[in-house]
């Protein structure tokens, strides 16, 4: 097989990258390793920036998303005792909105079969050659039989656990990386939403997120130590700890029911660079995580896509310069993302084993923001996402 562009991963990063390609003329394939049903069945991210949103409208697949999705005006942060509205639209003039990952995929996939574009799954042994080349070709196996795709360039969309990555050599790329002491411990359960915006909590017995996907169904998480395992946490358990970490008067709100799924996902801060090798360019969480707290991680997927879509298309139409400065361009905006998860990530976890001294740091820091608007300010351009 021969395509001008061979893309690894059918995540979000993959499908929509080769939706943009392939609306702009350009010839490219996504290999995925799961099954279409473990690719939609993965409950992730549920904010978008509304530079996503424009990238999906761009693509042609905004429309579910204009019908059904929940636009935010602001968020709602409680903690050390404080209330903080954070009012995005009124401090930005712009807003976020609330549609799930997993639609979003179904979005991507439906626009991509009503176009015929060729998206292989359970393409397993996944493997990149010649990167550093003129000529290079990814190998596979699928169905049993071995395959080859020779191709002008590789993207790399496959996820933190992926090939592409590692197939840059470890002498020409530099790892950043900060784990965290805890994970989220996430549910969705067919219940109504908390508030009618997200509520970001701080508590001395650790973080609570309340967050939502439609007027009946909500998702919800939970700091929890690396120790604890799924099986752990009953449905029961769950709120009773998540009503302790709310207000008295949100408490007294919470609707609760049986939880659809539930899953505990650790915390890291990483950054690999450079994004590219050759004719190799890496997009999405297979060049850097963000711990969840800001909801960047499916944001700074979307801009590294835009970015790389556009200078592939100026590639072929002669001009060198974009791709030649993808990574460059594409890490400045991530690690300002980057920074700011950490930062709210810092500001709104329990971190025992640093004693009481961050503790006070932390509640200094949310009293100091309740009351400047500046500082509301700061915290308003990160969430809705800094521009690309
Ligand atoms: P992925 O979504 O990881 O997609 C990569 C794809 O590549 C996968 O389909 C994988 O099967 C495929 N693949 C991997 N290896 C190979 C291979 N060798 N060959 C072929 N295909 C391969 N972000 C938020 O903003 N909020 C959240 O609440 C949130 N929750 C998350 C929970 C979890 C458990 C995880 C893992 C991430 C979460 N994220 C969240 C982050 C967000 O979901 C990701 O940033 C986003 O999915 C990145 O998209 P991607 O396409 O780059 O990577
Ligand atoms: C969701 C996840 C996040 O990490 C976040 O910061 C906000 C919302 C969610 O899954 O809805």
């Amino acid at each position: 097989m021969r395509h001008q562009v061979c893309i690894i991963g059918g995540g979000p990063s993959g499908l929509l990258l080769c939706l943009l390609l392939r609306r702009a003329g350009v010839d490219a394939i996504v290999l995925e390793q799961r099954s279409r049903a473990y690719v939609l069945g993965r409950i992730r991210a549920g904010v978008l920036e509304q530079g996503l949103v424009d990238i999906l409208h761009h693509a042609g697949v905004g429309q579910r998303l204009a019908a059904e999705g929940f636009v935010h005006d602001g968020t709602l942060i409680v903690a050390h005792g404080r209330r903080v509205h954070i009012d995005f639209k009124a401090l930005t003039g712009k807003t976020v909105t609330i549609y799930g990952q997993t639609e979003v995929t179904r979005d991507l996939y439906d626009a991509l079969d009503a176009m015929g574009a060729p998206v292989l799954h359970e393409a397993e042994g996944v493997t990149i050659h010649g990167a550093e080349t003129d000529a290079p070709y990814v190998t596979f196996t699928r169905g049993g039989q071995a395959q080859r795709i020779d191709c002008d360039y590789i993207a790399g969309c496959d996820g933190f656990h992926g090939v592409s990555r590692r197939t840059i050599p470890e002498a020409l790329r530099q790892e950043f990386e900060h784990v965290y002491p805890f994970g989220w411990l996430g549910i969705l359960s067919e219940t109504p939403p908390l508030h009618h915006e997200l509520v970001y909590a701080g508590h001395e017995r650790g973080f609570a997120l309340c967050s939502m996907r439609n007027a009946n169904l909500s998702r919800h998480y939970l700091q929890v130590p690396l120790t604890d395992r799924v099986e752990d946490w009953t449905d029961e358990t769950f709120w009773a700890e998540l009503r302790r970490r709310l207000p008295p008067d949100l408490a007294e709100v919470l609707v609760t029911g049986p939880s659809i799924e539930k899953s505990i996902a650790p915390l890291r801060s990483f950054i690999s660079e450079p994004m590219s090798w050759g004719r190799l360019f890496l997009a999405g969480d297979a060049a850097h995580i963000v711990p969840p707290t800001g909801a960047k991680g499916l944001n700074l997927a979307a801009s590294d896509v835009w970015y790389l879509s556009q200078a592939l298309i100026a590639q072929y139409q002669g001009d060198a310069a974009p791709l030649a400065g993808y990574s460059a361009q594409a890490l400045a905006r991530v690690w300002k993302a980057s920074r700011f998860s950490w930062s709210m990530t810092r500001m709104l976890h329990s971190f025992p084993s640093e004693g009481p001294f961050l503790a006070r740091m932390q509640a200094a820091e949310v009293d100091y923001l309740a009351g400047a608007p500046a500082a509301q300010t700061a915290l308003a351009e990160n969430y809705v996402g800094l521009p690309y």
